[in-house]
């Protein structure tokens, strides 16, 4: 389990710290006609001038520093020569470390300008699924119930969530336990506790659940090629609530 001491906690409010700024740095740059490659060496760029690593650099084989997942890709999406073009559903993921601690998050927007109102509400609805399972995080909440509200405001706005990947304990190593499903899990039987760091990661589908992985061994797509959206964020656990760590 993902237990980061107090002694600790100022190293991975660090990372946080630079994570946010380099997901927003990123999403400056995301601008119809650049490409997700001149991303990929701008962020590697930013975490080494901030004395981190990429912890995603090097991890399972992994190429590159960020992953950039355009469209009917929803996950690890591989940075290539595609140009961006406006209205791209564009959601860039990023792991930052700093002296040993990790931190993960992503956030999803539309490239330039948008052409369809369902990406709003795509955008919006995986938002408002993160926002409210970090409201109920704190210290002896059941794992379970985290995915029972991002299951429910998927559904209850029409989307499809993902059953295939997870969100997950983070800090000491870039993937720990607890696993954080995107749905009620009736087999998990985790508790919140005091200090656990998690990345908390709705992955969100317009019109199926199914996903594929491409040839190239990462790229996560849509069976169906239907929109996707993925917003994540790594929070400390407290007694009476949470800290988000990459805000
Ligand atoms: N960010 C992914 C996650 O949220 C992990 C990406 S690992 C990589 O769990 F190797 F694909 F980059
Ligand atoms: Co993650």
């Amino acid at each position: 389990m993902s237990v980061i001491l107090p002694k600790d906690q100022e190293k991975i409010r660090y990372s946080g710290k630079i994570l946010a700024f380099l997901l927003n740095t990123l999403k400056e740059n995301a601008y119809p006609g650049n490409t997700s490659k001149n991303l990929d060496l701008l962020a590697n760029d930013i975490i080494i001038s901030k004395n981190c690593t990429p912890s995603f650099l090097n991890y399972n084989g992994y190429k590159h520093s960020i992953c950039v997942s355009v469209n009917d890709t929803m996950i690890h999406g591989t940075p290539s020569d595609v140009p961006f073009k406006d209205g791209d559903m564009i959601s860039i993921d990023a792991g930052v470390c700093y002296q040993g601690f990790h931190t993960d998050a992503a956030i999803s927007f539309i490239c330039g300008k948008n052409d369809a109102d369902i990406k709003e509400k795509l955008l919006k609805t995986t938002k408002e699924a993160l926002d409210l399972a970090i409201k109920e995080v704190k210290s002896e909440v059941p794992v379970r119930k985290l995915g029972k509200i991002i299951e429910n405001v998927i559904m209850r706005n029409g989307f499809f969530t993902c059953y295939d990947y997870c969100g997950h304990g983070v800090g000491k190593k870039l993937h720990d336990l607890p696993l954080i499903f995107n749905y009620d899990e009736p087999e998990c039987k985790d508790i919140l506790k005091e200090n656990m760091v998690i990345a908390i990661e709705p992955m969100v589908l317009l019109s199926t659940s199914n996903t594929f992985v491409a040839k190239n061994g990462w790229d996560v797509k849509s069976t169906n090629g239907c929109l996707t959206c993925h917003f994540e964020h790594t929070i400390l656990v407290k007694k009476n609530g949470s800290e988000v760590l990459t805000s």
